[in-house]
C-alpha cells in the first residue's frame, strides 16, 4: 500500500491502518524490525508509528475541511509528549482533563494552548487558574458548582474565561459500560433539559463567555448514528441558546469514534467519513465552529506493546504463557475484558497454533491478556505483540508490583526514536520519604 503522509491541508494519501506488517516473515512497524526494537530498547517496549498518528489526523482534517473546526486530540489516550509534539505541530488543539495534562501540552507545543479544551467532572482551582492563565479555548464546565468556580477564579486574576456546559443528551451508545458517558445515569455532563437556564444565570456574571455547547458520549463507539442523535440535541440547543441572546460559537461534538479490535480489515478513511457525515447531519444547517476530541482513533491502532515470552507451562489441562509484559503495563484487557490481537514476532511457518491463556507475571488471577486463544506455539524467549495498544496503555500504566513502567519509541518511517526511557530501580523509588 502506498505510504506517504500528507502535510498541513493537503490530502492524505492512503496508507494502512495498521502499521504492523511481517516482513520477511518479521513483524515490523513501518520499516523497523520489531527484533531489531527488542535488542535495543529491551521488553516490554511500546511502539508507535508516526506516520499512522499524523494519516488519522489528517484524516480528519480533510473529512471536516468543509467547515471550520479544531481537531483537539483527547491527551489521555496517549500523553506522551513527542505525541503530543508531533500532532501539535500539526496544527492540533487538545482535549485535557488536568493540569498535568495541560502542562504536558505547554511542554510538547506551547502555541497549541490556545486551542485547548478543558474536560472533566472535578476541576480543582488551581488547575482552572493554570488554564486561565494559558489562555485556552474554552472550559467544558460540567456542574454549576464548577461554573461559580470558573467565575470566581476568572474574577480573581480578572481574565474572562471562555466556557461550554458539557450537556448530557441522554443518548445510547452502545459500549462498554465503564467508557459510556452519554446517558443520565453517568456522572457527566449537565442534563441538556437544564441547560438553558444556567446559561441564563451565567449571563449575569461577565466574567464568564458562554463560548459554546460542548457533549461527549461515550468511547469505543463504532456506529455513527449516536453520534448525529446527540449532535441533534445539541443543535437545538444551540438555536434556543442564540435566540435567548448567547453568543455561542462552538459546538464541542467530543470524541468516541471507535475502532476494530479484530484482525478484520479496517479502513480508517472510511470511518471518519461516516463520522463527519453523522455529525453534518446532526449539525443541520447551524453554523458554528466545530471542535473534535478524538482520542484513540488517532493512537490505538498506531501503536502495539511488545514483549517477550517468559515461561510456558502447564496447569491441568491450561496452558499458560508468561510474559514479561503485564496488566501494570497494559490493563485494558483486566479492566474492560478488552480484546487485543497477539501475534508472534516471527511468523511461524506452519499453521499449527496451541490455545492459552497469554498472562503476565503480576500477583492476581485478573492479571491476563487473553484467555483461552489460539496462538502459534510460541517458546520462552520468543516475542509476541499486542496490537492496537496506543491508546489507553501506557497512559493507564502504573507501577503495581513495583514494576518499572515500559519504555517507548516512535518509529518515523525507518528510523526509531526512543521517546520515554525505560523506568529504573531509582525512578521507581524517587518520590518515597522514610
Ligand atoms: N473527550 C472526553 C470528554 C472524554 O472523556 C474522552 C474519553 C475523549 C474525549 C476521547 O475519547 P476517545 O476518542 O478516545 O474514545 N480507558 C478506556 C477509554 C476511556 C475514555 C475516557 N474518555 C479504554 O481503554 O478503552
Amino acid at each position: 500500500m502506498k505510504k506517504k503522509v500528507a502535510v498541513k491541508n493537503q490530502p492524505a494519501a492512503p496508507v494502512n491502518a495498521r502499521p504492523f506488517l511481517y516482513r520477511n516473515r518479521t513483524l515490523h512497524c513501518d520499516g523497523v524490525s520489531l527484533t531489531a526494537l527488542a535488542d535495543q530498547y529491551g521488553t516490554p517496549l511500546y511502539v508507535y508509528s508516526a506516520e499512522q498518528i499524523s494519516y488519522r489526523f489528517q484524516l480528519f482534517q480533510q473529512a471536516f475541511a468543509s467547515r471550520p473546526h479544531t481537531v483537539c486530540y483527547a491527551v489521555k489516550a496517549n500523553s506522551s509528549l513527542a505525541i503530543l509534539k508531533l500532532l501539535g505541530e500539526q496544527g492540533a488543539g487538545f482535549d485535557i482533563v488536568s493540569g498535568g495534562e495541560l502542562e504536558r501540552v505547554r511542554k510538547a507545543h506551547k502555541p497549541a494552548l490556545k486551542r485547548v479544551v478543558f474536560s472533566g467532572v472535578g476541576k480543582q482551582a488551581w488547575e482552572i487558574d493554570a488554564a486561565l492563565k494559558a489562555g485556552i479555548l474554552q472550559f467544558n464546565v460540567e456542574s454549576e458548582m464548577e461554573l461559580d468556580l470558573l467565575a470566581a477564579r476568572a474574577q480573581a486574576l480578572g481574565i474572562r474565561a471562555r466556557f461550554a456546559l458539557r450537556v448530557n443528551p441522554d443518548v445510547f451508545a452502545e459500549t462498554h459500560p465503564y467508557i459510556s458517558t452519554g446517558l443520565s445515569e453517568h456522572k457527566f455532563g449537565i442534563a441538556i433539559t437544564s441547560a438553558r437556564a444556567i446559561y441564563r444565570r451565567a449571563a449575569r456574571s461577565k466574567w464568564l463567555d458562554a463560548s459554546g455547547v460542548s457533549v461527549h458520549i461515550g468511547s469505543q463507539i463504532r456506529k455513527v448514528d449516536p453520534f448525529a442523535a446527540a449532535l441533534d440535541r445539541v443543535t437545538a440547543l444551540v438555536r434556543d441558546l442564540r435566540h435567548d441572546g448567547h453568543d455561542i460559537r462552538y459546538i464541542d461534538a467530543g470524541g468516541g469514534l471507535g475502532i476494530d479490535y479484530s484482525d478484520a480489515p479496517f479502513d480508517a478513511a472510511h470511518q471518519v467519513e461516516r463520522y463527519a457525515a453523522a455529525l453534518s447531519k446532526g449539525l443541520a444547517s447551524e453554523g458554528a465552529h466545530l471542535v473534535l476530541e478524538p482520542g484513540r482513533f488517532f493512537v490505538a491502532q498506531a501503536g502495539a506493546l511488545l514483549t517477550r515470552v517468559l515461561v510456558v507451562k502447564k496447569n491441568g489441562s491450561k496452558t499458560f504463557i508468561v510474559t514479561d509484559a503485564a496488566m501494570n503495563d497494559l490493563i485494558r484487557p483486566a479492566l474492560y475484558h478488552a480484546h487485543h490481537e497477539i501475534v508472534p514476532v516471527r511468523k511461524p511457518t506452519g499453521k499449527a497454533t496451541i490455545t492459552a491463556d497469554i498472562v503476565g507475571p503480576v500477583c492476581e488471577s485478573g492479571d491476563f491478556f487473553a484467555r483461552d486463544r489460539a496462538i502459534a506455539a510460541v517458546k520462552p524467549g520468543d516475542l509476541v505483540v499486542l496490537l492496537d495498544a496506543g491508546a489507553y496503555g501506557m497512559t493507564q500504566a502504573s507501577n503495581y508490583n513495583s514494576r518499572p513502567r515500559p519504555a517507548e519509541v516512535l518509529i518515523d518511517g525507518t528510523k526509531a526514536k526512543l521517546i520515554r526511557r525505560r523506568e529504573t530501580m531509582r525512578d521507581l523509588l524517587a518520590s518515597e520519604l522514610f
